[in-house]
């Protein structure tokens, strides 16, 4: 029988190693902010200081058939929000417990929990470890737009600035490419993925110049000088364009990429005459290969993903320019296709044919098929490198200004 002093699998090591990075994070924000709603569309930020551990409980306790001793936190922190923009929530700051019965609440939770991890499945495991992987990525987001003066500032490199660089457009020769992952590996056993990953399937794609860098900062003042508005990040002071970094405000870097809306994506794109790629373009810029060998694992080989590739994992908390990691260059030499950035892509978000919900998470994926959510890939500074998987899928609604999503630019 399995004991409490068993070697932890390394799933169970992995999420106790996200649960001290999302530990981190939350120490950046000073006590009192946490009642703060940064983002008026998502919850107060105590709610996601109770979600992650109430969601693990939800997902493992409940079918590991463990008595829960809190059932009111269990249902308060069960469930996040995404409602259209204007369809804010009414709450007040008291309809919140305090920050020290949540985080008793916390420790609890990991300390039963951890008594059932090494009989959970790695299913289970892997939807808990990636579940609070991206809530470390989408509280950035909400961290991002709290005032500076509510959070803990640590220590930050700076990053050395550059031109502008040359917008060119390369050609990509039209071929197959596989969209999502087969259920099975090669052996036989399971491979995670998130429900709207599978199944695996071909697309063809037809030949189209894709620009080789993300739409810059500096590309699209151009498009705010021609009357367009300016996007989230940027701000206007004393004559002079800023970008709203995460512990400063910088003089607005013209070598980083813009970040915007789809709606803001695809007004530029337009106006320039060209417009967004397809999931299935996206795919094809980023592990197509030259001689159609089989795709790649990722945009510039099979090698594991590291820093010198691009700007993901954590590392930084704002971009850095477009030109900065050319070793993560694509087979036809598109930079920055993971890292650095989501991008847009004009596909809605769709199941694949095949799709099933989990019945362990039903309403991960299938209340967003409403045509009003846009795929996104790549990745962004704070995405973990676990979810650079070639399949991977991200969403949102076409509107939603506080992402770190760019975009880049396709013509025939
Ligand atoms: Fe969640």
């Amino acid at each position: 029988m399995l004991t409490k002093t068993a070697t932890p699998t390394p799933l169970a090591q992995m999420l106790t190693h996200g649960r001290a990075g999302t530990d981190t994070l939350f120490g950046l924000v000073r006590p009192e902010a946490l009642y703060e709603r940064p983002v008026p569309e998502r919850h107060r930020l105590i709610f996601y200081f109770g979600h992650l551990e109430a969601f693990d409980w939800n997902l493992i306790g409940q079918p590991a058939a463990v008595p829960s001793f809190s059932p009111e936190f269990d249902q308060l922190f069960a469930f996040g929000i995404d409602p259209k923009p204007g369809h804010t929530q009414q709450d007040e700051r008291s309809d919140w417990p305090e920050i020290a019965e949540v985080r008793a609440y916390n420790r609890r939770v990991r300390q039963t929990l951890d008594d059932v991890l090494n009989q959970t499945s790695e299913q289970l495991l892997s939807i808990a470890l990636e579940h609070r992987l991206m809530h470390a990525e989408t509280f950035a987001y909400l961290l991002h737009s709290l005032s500076i003066d509510q959070k803990h500032i640590p220590f930050v490199a700076s990053f050395p600035q550059s031109a502008a660089p040359i917008q060119v457009m390369l050609e990509i020769p039209g071929g197959t490419v596989t969209l999502g992952q087969p259920r099975k590996d090669v052996s036989g056993k399971n491979r995670f993925g998130w429900d709207n990953e599978f199944e695996s399937h071909d697309a063809s794609v037809a030949s189209f110049a894709m620009s080789k860098y993300k739409v810059t900062n500096g590309e699209y003042l151009k498009f705010v000088r021609a009357g367009a508005n300016p996007p989230h990040f940027w701000k206007w002071h004393e004559g002079q364009w800023y970008w709203r970094g995460m512990w400063e405000d910088v003089p607005l870097p013209l070598d980083w990429p813009v970040y915007a809306t789809y709606e803001e994506a695809s007004a530029f794109a337009a106006w320039a005459g060209k417009r967004l790629p397809t999931e299935a373009e996206f795919h094809r810029a980023a592990y197509g290969t030259v001689r159609g060998e089989e795709e790649r694992a990722y945009p510039w080989g099979d090698e594991e993903p590291d820093s010198r590739r691009g700007n993901f994992g954590g590392n930084r908390w704002d971009p850095i320019s477009v030109t900065a990691t050319p070793l993560g260059d694509s087979a036809f030499g598109v930079s920055q296709l993971v890292g650095n950035g989501w991008e847009w892509t004009s596909t809605a978000f769709q199941p694949f044919p095949g799709f099933h919900t989990f019945s362990c998470y039903p309403g991960y994926s299938a209340r967003f098929f409403d045509g009003d959510h846009y795929v996104l890939k790549g990745a962004s500074p704070r995405t973990d490198a676990r979810l650079l998987r070639r399949s991977f899928r991200n969403w949102f609604r076409p509107n939603f200004p506080y992402l770190y999503s760019g975009f880049r630019c396709v013509e025939v």
